[in-house]
């Protein structure tokens, strides 16, 4: 009977066969250890001669690291550690024995050479862990979006128009149209959709010729946005972190043995529980004063900054209504104050940095006009955007959040190139 190796709880006493891979093997002669994986998790199989025919150990000997298998044996609990369960093995059929050896081994390899094996990395126990907790997460905004009357709506990836700054626009020649963009964010398109559907997201690849080499920045990344009719700022603010904070309790639920394998330290992002901490950009530009941070009012947070505003918080903090001149033409102003926008950031704690931006939508046709101009984006490709104003215009908001930021800050791991099974960053687009 076939099994996966996730489900050998169940089957203990039973014999069962495991498709998959040898990634390791310890022992020689008279019994074998094969670390087993088939894609749902590792098991150990033992093979003994005093049980086997030689053929079987001649099998396990020729298995070398990377050799795909069908291993037959009797599933046992481990005598002394809980929820581990091995394979006493009665069978070994060979499907392939990798002519040349694998090129990834146990020691320690340079960032640059595992990228350029990103398509052999992927199969190491870390990678795997990473991709399945970046799987549960897709999984978890999808629930939590439609358990609150959001549906899916998909938005185009060619744009004639740019969403964020026209500085990190990728371009591409469009048969006689001209030249049109790689989508930075499906805002634009979902505040049209919410219009017809009320609360939309869309999930999909984004891409932004970022100048920027940090370890949070990729080129092409996969966003959520959300966008939802007659929600102003304080209520997009409570989406965003009910939506968080659903996430990572999904992730503490479902991924307790990945999280063990990329050695997250759970505590902390157990304590991730709303309501978050929201300050307000003029308050954070005061506490990173007094702080001794050099950054002046009117500028972005820093890396450092952004570390400084969530030293000590249990819970990640938004900041908020942030002065105009720096944020994109399509915020709403602040009735209270024209100088900022109902905008925010969430910053994630240790050291995650921003995890989501978002913010009310100017609604006010005449406005918008004017900020779309003073941009210096006249042209009718925005024509349609501003007809959303005309036509039963509504007070709306919606944010976006980066999936890979979000991997990143659910797995405690450095770099966001690991959080993606094929980055893409400056200088590397390959394989
Ligand atoms: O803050 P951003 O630029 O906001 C927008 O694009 C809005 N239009 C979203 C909206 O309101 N619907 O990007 C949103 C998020 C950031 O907070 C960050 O998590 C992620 O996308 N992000 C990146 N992730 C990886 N690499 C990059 N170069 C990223 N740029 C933004
Ligand atoms: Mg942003």
């Amino acid at each position: 009977m076939n099994a996966l190796i996730k489900d050998l709880a169940s089957h203990v006493d039973q014999e069962v066969t495991i498709r998959g891979w040898m990634y390791n093997k310890r022992g020689s002669g008279k019994i074998y250890f094969l670390q087993l994986r088939d894609g749902s998790g590792m098991t150990q199989g033992v093979v003994s001669a005093s049980e086997v025919s030689s053929e079987v150990m001649d099998a396990a000997e020729k298995l070398s690291i990377e050799s795909s298998c069908k291993v037959t044996g009797k599933v046992t609990k481990h005598p002394k550690l809980d929820d581990v369960f091995e394979l006493q093995v009665t069978d070994i059929e060979i499907v392939h024995i990798p002519p040349e050896e694998y090129p990834i081994s146990k020691k320690e390899h340079g960032p640059e050479f595992l990228l350029d094996n990103r398509h052999l990395w992927l199969r190491s126990s870390k990678q795997w862990a990473i991709q399945r907790v970046r799987d549960c997460i897709i999984q978890a905004v999808y629930d939590y979006f439609h358990e609150n009357g959001f549906i899916k709506i998909d938005t185009p990836i060619l744009t004639p128009n740019a969403c964020e700054g026209a500085t990190t626009l990728f371009e591409i020649e469009y048969f006689d149209e001209g030249t049109v963009f790689l989508s930075q964010s499906g805002q634009l398109y979902l505040e049209a959709a919410i219009m017809s559907v009320g609360r939309a997201f869309d999930f999909g690849p984004t891409f932004r010729a970022e100048k920027s080499k940090t370890r949070r920045h990729l080129t092409e990344f996969w966003m959520m946005d959300a966008e939802a009719a007659f929600v102003e700022h304080e209520e997009n603010m409570e989406i965003q972190e009910n939506m968080v904070v659903f996430i990572v309790e999904r992730c503490l639920e479902r991924c307790l043995p990945e999280l063990k394998i990329l050695e997250r330290d759970i505590e902390p992002l157990k304590k991730i529980k709303a309501p978050f901490t929201r300050l307000t950009y003029n308050e954070a530009i005061k506490v990173l004063s007094e702080k001794g941070s050099d950054i002046k009012h009117g500028e972005d947070l820093g890396n450092d900054d952004e570390g400084i505003l969530t030293e000590g918080s249990d819970v990640p903090v938004f900041i908020h209504k942030w002065p105009k001149a720096i944020k994109p033409f399509y915020m709403k102003e602040d009735p209270q104050n024209p100088e900022l926008v109902l905008n925010n950031d969430l910053i994630g704690t240790e050291g995650a940095g921003e995890l989501i931006g978002g913010s009310q939508r100017e609604d006010d046709y005449d406005k918008l006009k004017s900020f779309v101009e003073e941009e210096g984006l006249t042209g009718d490709e925005y024509m349609w955007y501003l007809d959303l104003r005309k036509y039963g215009s509504v007070p709306h908001s919606g944010f976006g959040l980066g999936l890979e930021r979000m991997v990143r800050y659910v797995c405690g791991i450095q770099h966001i190139r690991e959080t993606i099974p094929f980055p893409r960053m400056i200088s590397r687009v390959k394989p």
